[in-house]
């Protein structure tokens, strides 16, 4: 049986150092191809070239809309034709949209939750059937599901379903040593910030709680082997975590409201 790693999201940022440090992580060795998940053909076929030049790692490239529900047939029937067990799932496609719920684009907001989270729950289910004791499944939620965040109500909700969803699945499949691990990130250098339409300008977020995506997946690869619940990055942000547990959310809702227009 081959073992395979399977990632979203792989065409940019976050997904694509997945990619990186699954062929380079001695403790992902036994990962024989990884599937390789996005919309762009092009960014996935020039992923698959760099990792050819310095790994034997075989890699297949999906170029898929998740947020079709066609997509997630099609990945089902591939599982079934190739008998593989898969080591490690990557639920990394994701994007968010700054703005007002009621004067933004419906569809854009609607899309997150097709995205974020039918996606994310309906790729989990089909690739349960494939995972063998030891496998892993990381699921890309961020710091915003901590708290609501007003002016970006659907995609911190739809990182909160992730959040919520991911730790209670843990506990349904850790009797049979599959783990999932939760991965919050702070702010990252990527294209998530263009497409959200944000400017992350150094003012509101210094050096203290960016993070580059390279560091992300490495401790989120780390947390993951060590069996961990969640792998939250930087560590400002882990304050944050115990932060918003302590203070009342009415308190800080208004700061963010201000915070996420300014933004
Ligand atoms: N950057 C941050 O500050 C940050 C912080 C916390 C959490 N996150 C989360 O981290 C994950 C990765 O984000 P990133 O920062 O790496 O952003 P990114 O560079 O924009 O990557 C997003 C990935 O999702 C894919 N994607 C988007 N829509 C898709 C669709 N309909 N079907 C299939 N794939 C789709 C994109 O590929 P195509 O466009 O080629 O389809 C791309 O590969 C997301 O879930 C995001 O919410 C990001």
């Amino acid at each position: 049986m081959k073992h395979i790693a399977i990632v979203t999201g792989a065409s940019s940022g976050i997904g694509r150092h997945f990619v990186y440090q699954l062929v380079k992580d001695k403790k992902c060795s036994q990962v024989e191809e990884i599937w390789i998940i996005a919309r762009r053909r092009e960014r996935l076929q020039q992923l698959k070239q760099k990792i050819n030049q310095h790994s034997s790692v075989s890699i297949k490239i999906f170029a898929l809309d998740l947020q079709n529900k066609e997509s997630i047939v099609q990945l089902k029937k591939e599982l079934e034709k190739s008998e593989a067990v898969v080591s490690y799932l990557i639920n990394a496609a994701g994007y968010g949209k700054l703005g007002s719920f009621f004067s933004g684009d419906f569809e854009e907001q609607i899309g997150m939750i097709d995205l974020n989270v039918k996606a994310l729950s309906s790729l989990t289910h089909i690739v349960l059937p494939y995972c063998i004791c030891g496998s892993h499944i990381l699921q890309i939620s961020s710091a915003v599901a901590f708290l609501p965040q007003p002016n970006f109500s659907v995609y911190s909700a739809t990182k909160s379903f992730v959040f919520s969803f991911s730790r209670a699945l843990r506990q349904e499949l850790r009797k049979k040593n599959i783990w999932v691990t939760v991965v919050c990130p702070g702010p990252v250098n990527t294209e998530f910030f263009q497409r959200a339409q944000w400017n992350p300008s150094k003012k509101f977020y210094p050096p203290i709680i960016r993070a580059s995506a390279t560091s992300i997946v490495k401790k989120a690869l780390s947390d993951a082997h060590h069996c961990k619940e969640l792998s939250i990055c930087p560590p400002l942000m882990q304050f944050f975590y115990v932060l918003s547990k302590l203070v009342p959310h009415r308190f800080v809702l208004n700061t963010f409201y201000h915070f996420n227009q300014r933004a």
